[in-house]
C-alpha cells in the first residue's frame, strides 16, 4: 500500500515545473509528492514556491528546503496535489482524515489545476463509508453535536491522545458516520448553511484529475469539467 501511495505521489510531480506556485497537500499519500518536489528542488534546482495545507506539511516542506509563501500573499495557485479519503464516479470526494480539511479547501479554491493522488482502495461507488469530517468552532460545539445526533448522523468528536482533537485553525472535528451519502451536493449545501460549521470534508466536483495507483499501474482520471 505504501508503495502505491508513493507511486501516485511521484506521478503527480511530473506536472510541476519552474516558476509555479504549488499547493502542497497533507497526508500519507501527498507527503510522497512533497518529498519528490523537495528532491527536485535540492537536486535539480527546481524553482517553485509552495503553499501548505497544514502545519504538518509546513514542517515537511521546510525540512526539505522548499521555499514557502503565506496563503495571504497568493492570488492564485498553479497546481495543488493532495490526497483524498474517498472518491466517487462523479469525482465528488471526502477529505479531512488528517484533520486538515479547512486549509486544504481554502488552498483548493485558489487553485487552477487540482489533482488528487490516491491508491485504488479510495475509489468507491458511493461516498460515506469513510466518516465525514466536519470542522466546527469550539463555541457551542456540543449543541451542534446534538443537532447531528438528532439528524441521525452518528457523530463523534475526533480525539487525539485521549483529548479532543484541535485543528491547526483551533477548531474541533466531528466525524459523521453516514454509511452512504445518497446526494453529496444536497448534504454539502445543508452543512454549508449550518451555523457553527466552519467547513466540511465534502469536496464535490472540485478536482481536475485523479491519479490512481493500483496493482495494474497508474491511471490518470480526467474529470469532465476539463
Ligand atoms: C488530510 O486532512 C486529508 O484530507 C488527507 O489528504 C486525506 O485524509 C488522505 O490522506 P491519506 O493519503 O493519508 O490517506
Amino acid at each position: 500500500m505504501e508503495e502505491l501511495k508513493k507511486q501516485a505521489g511521484i506521478a503527480a510531480a511530473q506536472y510541476v515545473s519552474d516558476g509555479m506556485i504549488i499547493g502542497l497537500g497533507t497526508g500519507s499519500t501527498a507527503r510522497h509528492f512533497v518529498d519528490e518536489v523537495g528532491r527536485r528542488v535540492q537536486e535539480d534546482g527546481l524553482q517553485i514556491t509552495g503553499v501548505t495545507t497544514s502545519s504538518q506539511t509546513t514542517a515537511q516542506a521546510e525540512s526539505l528546503g522548499i521555499p514557502l509563501q503565506d496563503i495571504n500573499a497568493v492570488r492564485a495557485i498553479d497546481l495543488t496535489v493532495d490526497g483524498a479519503d474517498e472518491v466517487d464516479p462523479d469525482f465528488n470526494g471526502i477529505k479531512g482524515g488528517g484533520g486538515a480539511l479547512l486549509m486544504e479547501k481554502i488552498v483548493a479554491t485558489l487553485t487552477k489545476r487540482y489533482i488528487w493522488v490516491v491508491d485504488e482502495t479510495k475509489l468507491v461507488t458511493k461516498l460515506g463509508s469513510f466518516k465525514l469530517p466536519i470542522e466546527v468552532v469550539q463555541y457551542g460545539a456540543e449543541c451542534l453535536f446534538r443537532h447531528f445526533q438528532d439528524q441521525g448522523y452518528q457523530p463523534a468528536f475526533r480525539e487525539y491522545k485521549g483529548e479532543r482533537f484541535v485543528t491547526d485553525m483551533q477548531n474541533y472535528i466531528i466525524d459523521l458516520d453516514l454509511k452512504r451519502i445518497e446526494n453529496p451536493q444536497a448534504l454539502a449545501d445543508s452543512l454549508d448553511h449550518t451555523v457553527g460549521v466552519v467547513e466540511h470534508g465534502l469536496f464535490n466536483g472540485m478536482v481536475d484529475q485523479v491519479i490512481v495507483a493500483g496493482k495494474d499501474g497508474i491511471k490518470h482520471l480526467n474529470t469532465p469539467k476539463k
